[in-house]
């Protein structure tokens, strides 16, 4: 079978009131990523060709949100919302170029699985001119039935048309469609609006399509999938079907979740093989974990990536630009920002590394912090291989600490250190013999004087 050409277009011109939010409701986000670009990923992981996206009135913030996430996607505009199938109609210089599938997604259902689209692009390829995505659930109200006949669909009703007998049907239209391209437009176009809501519904295709005896077809997608988001509610109920999907692709992969219901994985995160990942741990965008690492309990990383069997944690911050070597350690309290820690290097208590590169197998005491501010700018410290960070260093960056040196704890660093030279930057200490108790003695009798007046 030669490659059928494909338009994917979705329509994100809703309004998003029930969200209550300045944000436009597409672009709130499960698992750091807006929900329409999900819904873009999955139609790119279904092949499903060149996109278009469907925006209302003010949605330039979807618009530049999309040059992020589908810098290829077209972008039209409906000006008015007038229906779902005149929000189609947004896009008829794309469909008019003659592809032949059309798909039809909504931006705010964004737990769509790409096999889904691709069985109903398959149903077109099989001669179907309207495959419909349905799924049944016992509480029906508020979405389009499908009406069958002798076991084939011949129409959507929405639930404000239905009779009391068709609101009984449980088989409900999940909002998504593909469309033979060679109808599409033919189809769209003798959609009327007479109907309780006054809108022009994409739903009306099927009907106008089998009584053109046109073949149309309904497939079922489980409920999960086909979830559509109207509040903060449906929003987090979705994120948590996300998170339950992607432990399970992470433990099927072959990374160990001790207990996975309290890890959270971002939309890009990679996690390696024989990964094992202790409770309480957030993974943020931007995260790739190599094989072998072990993440212990109450991690929080953003933009960072751990190599092969290094360890971190427990509570670890990576922030951005964290990069951690293999076998090297970060341990608790620690916080690594915009800082590379080499080879089997350790940074394993109580510290900050910001803008740093900590070369292989250096040791960093307790309590250490790289100055890295100013206030205005901020500077890089480069710790050379080897080197020994006494506990309680301030580092005062711009500033380089040579290979193998020692640097005594407590020390207040400002001056570069010479590879293998020992380092002290504090006071020398000062031993008074007896005077502990000689003030000890002074300060018990000043008391004893006040407490006799
Ligand atoms: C729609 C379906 C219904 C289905 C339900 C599933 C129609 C007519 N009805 O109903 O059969 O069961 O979804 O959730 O299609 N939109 C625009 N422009 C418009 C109107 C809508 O872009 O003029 C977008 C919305 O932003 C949204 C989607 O289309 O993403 C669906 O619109 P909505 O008003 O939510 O339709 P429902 O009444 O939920
Ligand atoms: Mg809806």
């Amino acid at each position: 079978m030669t490659a059928r050409s494909c338009l994917s277009i979705i329509l994100a011109a809703g309004e998003g009131t029930r969200m209550k939010s300045a944000t436009p409701k597409v672009l709130h986000k499960i698992a750091g990523l807006p929900m329409v670009a999900h819904v873009a990923r999955a139609a790119e992981a279904a092949g499903a060709g060149d996109l278009g996206i469907v925006v209302g009135h003010g949605g330039e913030e979807v618009q530049k949100a999309a040059q992020g996430f589908a810098p290829e996607a077209e972008i039209f505009v409906q000006s008015q919302r007038l229906g779902t199938a005149h929000a189609v109609l947004a896009a008829r210089a794309a469909i008019a170029r003659g592809y032949d599938d059309l798909l039809v997604m909504f931006g705010d259902t964004p737990l769509i699985e790409a096999g889904a689209l691709a069985s109903a692009r398959q149903k077109l390829a099989e001669g179907a001119a309207v495959v419909v995505i349905g799924f049944r659930t016992p509480n029906p109200a508020g979405y389009g039935r499908l009406i069958e006949k002798d076991g084939k669909l011949v129409a959507i009703r929405e639930d404000k048309d239905c009779s009391d007998e068709e609101r009984m049907i449980s088989f409900c239209n999940a909002g998504l469609m593909a469309i033979s391209g060679a109808v599409a437009l033919e189809l769209l176009g003798k959609v009327g609006n007479a109907n309780a809501k006054g809108e022009f519904y994409l739903t009306d295709i099927v009907e106008i399509a089998d009584r053109t005896g046109l073949n149309v077809v309904a497939t079922e997608a489980g409920f999960e999938s086909v979830l559509g988001i109207n509040n903060r509610v449906e929003l987090a109920e979705a994120e948590a079907i996300w998170q339950q999907r992607r432990r399970r692709s992470a433990m099927l992969g072959g990374a160990t979740l001790i207990a996975p219901e309290t890890v959270y994985f971002s939309h890009d995160t990679e996690i390696g093989a024989d990964v094992v990942v202790e409770p309480n741990v957030w993974f943020g965008v931007g995260v790739t974990i190599a094989d072998g690492a072990l993440v212990h309990a109450y991690c929080h990383l953003e933009g960072a990536s751990v190599g092969p069997r290094a360890e971190i944690g427990p509570f670890a911050r990576l922030r951005p630009g964290a990069e951690l070597h293999e076998k090297a350690k970060v341990g608790n309290f620690c916080e690594v920002k915009k800082a590379t820690v080499e080879k089997g290097a350790k940074v394993n208590h109580l510290t900050y590394i910001g803008d740093a590169r900590v070369g292989a197998g250096a040791n960093i005491g307790a309590g250490t912090i790289t100055c890295n501010y100013d206030g205005y700018s901020k500077f890089f410290t480069d710790i050379g291989e080897g080197a020994f960070i006494g506990s309680n260093t301030s580092i005062v960056a711009p500033i380089a600490i040579g290979a193998r040196s020692y640097i005594a704890s407590g020390s207040v660093i400002t001056d570069e250190v010479p590879e293998d030279a020992l380092a002290f930057g504090r006071a020398r200490q000062k031993t008074l013999p007896g005077k502990g108790k000689e003030l000890r003695e002074r300060f018990a009798s000043a008391a004893a004087a006040k407490k006799a007046k």
